[in-house]
């Protein structure tokens, strides 16, 4: 299995970079994918135009909280290790597992032991996981999703989003997360956007994304990035910048 996790503070691209990977990945077939949208204010299935009822946290708390309904002689837990697979929404070529708010109401420390060996076990299932990540990395920093091969950082051209991506990365490394390799990627998700000079953060920077007028096209009309056309200037930079990884 080949991980990639996009990080970054919001707004900076990373749910339009998580979508346009995966739609390259479909091109190029690799296939099938686990999309995971960990982030409580994402939109990754809006952008890969995947409609969704549930979470995984839903299914967790439903489960934990019932006071009825459960079979004699069922435990919650065992319930709820049947039911956490009803939180993948199956798409074409990939699968999408939308994490939703980690705050209920309760503590479940089984349900957490229950959701990292799901999350084991889906490692195995698919080859490829691209994973939305929300600023602070919850997820990752709960270890929820062990290692990453690849981290990339979504940053503006601005001095101010550099300087918060150097922070996640540092952060990443406190938490001592296993990331393989760590890169910056520089999107312009406003015109005109190219920075001055080249600013060093200490991280070396995979590729650019270049201001795309049909990208923010989709984002006015609420259409799926997954329907871009492909002479989109975005999307053939994606190709560029995930064909230095090598995969
Ligand atoms: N390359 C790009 N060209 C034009 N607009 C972009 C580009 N990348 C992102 N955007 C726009 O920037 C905004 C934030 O992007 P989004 O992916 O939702 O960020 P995040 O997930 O980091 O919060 C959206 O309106 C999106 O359409
Ligand atoms: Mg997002």
């Amino acid at each position: 299995m080949f991980s990639i996790a996009v990080a970054g503070k919001g707004g900076t691209g990373k749910t339009t970079l998580s979508a346009l990977i995966i739609r390259n990945f479909l091109k190029s077939n690799k296939r099938p994918i686990l999309a995971v949208d960990a982030d409580p204010n994402s939109n990754l299935n809006e952008a890969l135009g995947v409609e969704i009822d549930r979470t995984l946290v839903s299914i967790v708390d439903k489960i934990m909280e019932k006071k009825e309904d459960i079979p004699a002689g069922v435990t919650k837990e065992r319930l709820l290790e049947y039911h956490l697979q009803d939180a993948l929404i199956e798409s074409e070529g990939f699968d999408l597992l939308v994490m939703g708010h980690t705050e209920g109401p309760g503590c479940y420390c089984a349900a957490n032991n229950l959701l990292k060996d799901f999350m084991e076990k889906l490692r195995e299932n698919y080859p490829y996981l691209v994973m939305d990540n929300e600023a602070g990395m919850e997820h990752l920093s709960r270890r929820t999703t062990r290692d990453v091969d690849t981290l990339l950082i979504a940053a503006n051209p601005t001095l101010v989003s550099l300087k918060s991506a150097r922070r996640i990365y540092e952060m990443t490394q406190k938490l001592k997360l296993k990331i393989k390799k760590a890169y910056l990627v520089l999107i312009e998700n406003q015109p005109d956007s190219k920075l001055e000079e080249e600013i060093d953060i200490g991280l070396p920077v995979l590729g650019n994304i270049p201001y795309d007028e049909e990208i923010k096209k989709c984002s006015i009309k609420g259409t799926p990035l997954l329907d871009l056309p492909t002479n989109s200037l975005a999307l053939q930079s994606v190709e560029e910048v995930i064909k230095k990884l090598k995969i």
